[in-house]
């Protein structure tokens, strides 16, 4: 494809979005992110609700795109749509998108890397402007949420539980990870929220935005999902 038509197909993917409401999903290379197809389709069915998903590379190999209904864009994109001044920056047009980020899952590569501030893929650097938007009015204006997913062991690491608190800190709130018998086997804490938990969260902050702590949020930004179970 043409450089100008990349162009012309990111204007028009983003101009045509009829949502009311705009979700953007970021994937993360944790084997939870085989459930994108289901989280995504969920998304859809709330009223208003438009999605385009960002991808790392590594979280590619979970998932078949043809099964997700929506762009998912990823750091290719970002290089091949910008060749002149004139040209979109794409991780700017996302950021200027969407009104809620969520990071579903969040693999403990990435968690660090945004913990630290690294921003070496489109993920992270829209977050890292996300982040400057942060500083005037993210609490209140756009919410971001992060599904951690990741090995026992590596939940238990003590270098996760300060990650974590570093992106509370941000203003981020985290949708806890739970327990229960892992892909690889294991058993414990580490899997990635329930689907229809994370969506029942996107959900109520889209409602209501300018309300940071609501009924199922904790004050230390930790969503209260206990009870919630994918059927
Ligand atoms: C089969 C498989 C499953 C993985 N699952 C996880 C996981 O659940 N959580 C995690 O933190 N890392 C997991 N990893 C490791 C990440 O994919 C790896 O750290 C990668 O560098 C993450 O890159 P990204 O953060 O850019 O997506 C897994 C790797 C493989 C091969």
């Amino acid at each position: 494809m043409q450089a100008d038509d990349r162009v012309s197909c990111l204007k028009t993917d983003l101009l045509k979005s009829c949502g009311a409401c705009r979700v953007l999903v970021g994937v993360t290379g944790s084997v939870a992110a085989l459930k994108l197809p289901l989280l995504v389709s969920q998304l859809l069915q709330l009223p208003g609700v438009d999605v385009r998903v960002i991808t790392t590379e590594h979280a590619k190999h979970f998932y078949n795109p043809a099964e997700v209904s929506v762009k998912i864009y990823s750091d290719s994109d970002e290089w091949e749509v910008w060749t002149q001044r004139s040209d979109p920056v794409l991780h700017i047009e996302l950021r200027r998108w969407a009104d809620l980020l969520v990071i579903a899952p969040l693999d403990a590569n990435t968690l660090g890397k945004i913990a630290n501030g690294i921003c070496d893929n489109l993920l992270l650097i829209s977050l890292c402007h996300w982040q400057t938007c942060v500083v005037r009015a993210w609490d209140t204006s756009r919410p971001l949420l992060f599904c951690p997913a990741m090995n026992t062991a590596m939940w238990q690491h003590p270098i996760t539980a300060q990650q974590v608190s570093r992106l509370k800190e941000f203003g981020y709130v985290e949708i806890p990870c739970i327990a229960k018998k892992l892909v690889c086997g294991d058993e414990g804490k580490g899997a990635m929220a329930e689907v229809s938990a994370i969506v029942s969260v996107v959900e109520q902050y889209l409602q209501k935005p300018n309300e940071p702590s609501q009924s199922t949020c904790m004050s230390d930004h930790t969503v209260d999902t206990s009870g919630t179970e994918d059927k």
